[in-house]
C-alpha cells in the first residue's frame, strides 16, 4: 500500500480497447497507478497488458450508459481515497446509419447518454476533489469529427461537438485552479469502434486508420503539456479539422456524407 502511495493516480474510462487502453499504457509506463474501466470483462485482459508496465492496475465494471454505473465508479474512484492526479473521461461509442429508418432510437440514444451524459456526470463527481486540491488534468476524448455535421452518425458528430465545448469551457473557468482540460481529437483510428458503430460498409470504416498507439501517446502528450486541445493521428486530420472550421456546414456535411453514407465502401 505504502509503495503506492507516493505514485501518481489515474483514472481511464473506455480502457479495455483501442486509444483507451493506449492511453492506460502511457499512464503506466510514465509511472502512474491506474484505475481502468470498461463494462465488460475484456477489460481484465487489458489491466493485466497495462500492468506489465510494473505499475498498480485496478479495475471497475460499470456501464457508464447507466446513473448506477456512473454513479458506481465515481464512488470507486472516491474509495480508493488517492488523489486522482489525472482522468481521461474516453469511452464513447458511435451508430452509424441513417438517422431516419436506418438505426434503432436505443443506439442513438446510448451514444448522448455514454459519450455526453456520462461525461458530464463524471466530470461533476470528479472535478471538484481535483479544484480543492489545487491541482489535476483531465482529458476528455472528442474527435475531428467534433468539426463536421455527420450526416448518417448524426448523433455521434454532435456529441463529439458537445465533448469539444464543454471541455474548452471547462479549460476556462478552471484557468485559476491548478486544473487543466486538455481535448483529444483523433481522426479515424484502427480500433473496434467502426465495428461496433455497424460501419464497416462506408468509406470512411474502410479507409486507412492511424495507429491507437500513437493517438494516445499524443493525447498523454498534450494533457501533461497542459494543452487546450490536440488532433491527433496523420495530418490529413489537421486538414480536415481546419476545414471544418472554416467552411460553411452545408459544404462540410455534404463532403461527409461521401464517407459515412452505408455502402460507400463498395463504390472505391
Ligand atoms: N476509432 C476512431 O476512429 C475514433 C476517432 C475519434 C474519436 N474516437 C473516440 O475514441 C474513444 C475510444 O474509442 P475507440 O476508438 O478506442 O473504440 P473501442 O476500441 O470500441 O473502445 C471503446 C471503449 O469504450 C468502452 N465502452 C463502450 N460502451 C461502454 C459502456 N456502456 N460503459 C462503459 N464503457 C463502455 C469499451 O468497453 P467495453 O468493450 O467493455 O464496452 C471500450 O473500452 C471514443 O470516445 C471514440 O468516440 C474514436
Amino acid at each position: 500500500m505504502n509503495a503506492t502511495m507516493g505514485k501518481p493516480f489515474a483514472v481511464v474510462t473506455g480502457a479495455s480497447s483501442g486509444i483507451g487502453l493506449e492511453l492506460a499504457k502511457q499512464f503506466a509506463k510514465h509511472g502512474f497507478d491506474v484505475l481502468v474501466t470498461a463494462e465488460d470483462n475484456e477489460l481484465d485482459a487489458a489491466a493485466d497488458e497495462v500492468r506489465e508496465f510494473g505499475t498498480r492496475v485496478e479495475t471497475v465494471l460499470a456501464d457508464l450508459r447507466t446513473e448506477e454505473g456512473v454513479e458506481k465508479l465515481a464512488d470507486e474512484v472516491a474509495g480508493t481515497g488517492r488523489p486522482v492526479a489525472a482522468i481521461a473521461l474516453n469511452a464513447g461509442v458511435g451508430a452509424g446509419g441513417a438517422f431516419v429508418g436506418g438505426s434503432s432510437l436505443e443506439d442513438q440514444l446510448a451514444v448522448v447518454d455514454l459519450n455526453v451524459r456520462s461525461s458530464v456526470h463524471l466530470a461533476y463527481r470528479l472535478l471538484p476533489p481535483m479544484t480543492e486540491r489545487g491541482a489535476g488534468r483531465v482529458l476528455f476524448t472528442s474527435s475531428v469529427a467534433a468539426t463536421a455535421p455527420g450526416p448518417f452518425q448524426a448523433v455521434y458528430n454532435a456529441s463529439k461537438a458537445f465533448l469539444k465545448s464543454f471541455a474548452e469551457a471547462l479549460r476556462e473557468e478552471l484557468r485559476d485552479t491548478g486544473v487543466s482540460v486538455t481535448t483529444l481529437m483523433p481522426g479515424p483510428t484502427d480500433t473496434e469502434f467502426f465495428d461496433r458503430a455497424d460501419m464497416l460498409d462506408t468509406k470512411l470504416g474502410a479507409a486507412d486508420k492511424d495507429s491507437p498507439a500513437v493517438v494516445a501517446k499524443q493525447g498523454y502528450d498534450a494533457l501533461m503539456a497542459g494543452e487546450d486541445h490536440v488532433v491527433a493521428g496523420s495530418p490529413k486530420n489537421k486538414v480536415q479539422a481546419a476545414a471544418g472550421n472554416v467552411l460553411p456546414d452545408p459544404a462540410v456535411a455534404r463532403q461527409h456524407r461521401q464517407m459515412t453514407e452505408p455502402g460507400t465502401a463498395e463504390s472505391e
